[in-house]
């Protein structure tokens, strides 16, 4: 390829917003490659352990919701689903994150919050919402008197997509059981759903989050048997980058203030 055309398709990537050199689909560069042909095994004895891993961790996405629901029905705790999802080698994101993030906050809050994905303050210290766009999650909650003493908060994925991109609707489906059995665990009295995608998800729907946001919503765990009251709120980091719409965003909290007052 000539220089010039190399420089165009370039510029085309970085108007287009291209700008990490990443795959959707996490590649272990640290996998030890075989020195030499592996003999043909004719013996029906247990492979090596680093073949076990990663033949878990490439399995097909719908074995790997099956595995997912089958662990998530079993977790009869928050520490065993915690147990579960961060032994659960079935989500390629793993493979790329530092930490399982599964939750913070309080697990007898009346309140449960569910965010999209950790980023990269999470994925460094293993906790939901640390980061930047966290704080100012805190501040919008404290300001109708719910610091994170008084709600539990954790997300949609439990590992950090690579450069923050979007979740897929692989991923979702892959990680969906754990949190449905999580919200089944904790049995708010609301869920709020943070973000377009956590309400996209959760509520099966395609409307973007200016459409679902500030209504009320019920949301049914398959692993409980009652409805749960559900608000929809702009992602915090989607505020930061448009101020203007916090004005909608205190709307939406005093709605949640009110019902949990009344
Ligand atoms: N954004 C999210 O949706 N979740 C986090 O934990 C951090 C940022």
């Amino acid at each position: 390829m000539r220089p010039e055309e190399a420089r165009s398709i370039l510029e085309w990537y970085i108007e287009a917003g291209v700008d990490e050199c990443i795959e959707n689909t996490p590649q272990n560069r640290f996998a030890p490659t075989p020195v030499a042909p592996e003999p043909v095994n004719t013996s029906p004895s247990t492979p090596p352990a680093d073949r076990v891993v990663s033949m878990t961790l490439t399995a097909s996405p719908s074995a790997a919701i099956v595995k997912a629901k089958e662990l998530a029905e079993a977790a009869n705790s928050l520490d065993e689903l915690r147990k579960a999802v961060e032994a659960f080698d079935g989500c390629t994101l793993k493979k790329t994150a530092t930490h399982t993030v599964f939750a913070d906050g309080n697990p007898e809050a009346e309140v449960m919050l569910v965010g999209e994905a950790p980023g990269a303050e999470e994925d460094r210290q293993g906790i939901p919402f640390c980061g930047a766009s966290g704080q100012l999650l805190d501040k919008m909650f404290e300001a109708i008197d719910l610091p994170r003493s008084k709600f539990y908060i954790s997300n949609t994925l439990f590992w950090r997509p690579p450069g923050n991109r979007q979740p897929t609707p692989e991923e979702l489906a892959i990680c969906r059981p754990f949190v449905e059995k999580h919200i089944a665990l904790i049995k708010p009295k609301i869920l709020v759903l943070v973000g377009g995608t956590a309400a996209k998800s959760l509520l099966e729907t395609s409307t973007g989050i200016t459409r679902l946001r500030g209504k009320q919503y019920s949301y049914r765990s398959p692993y409980h048997d009652a409805d749960i009251p559900t608000f929809v709120i702009f992602h915090p980091s989607y505020l930061l980058r448009q101020p203007a719409q916090k004005r909608l965003a205190w709307q939406d909290l005093q709605e949640i203030e009110a019902f949990l007052n009344h």
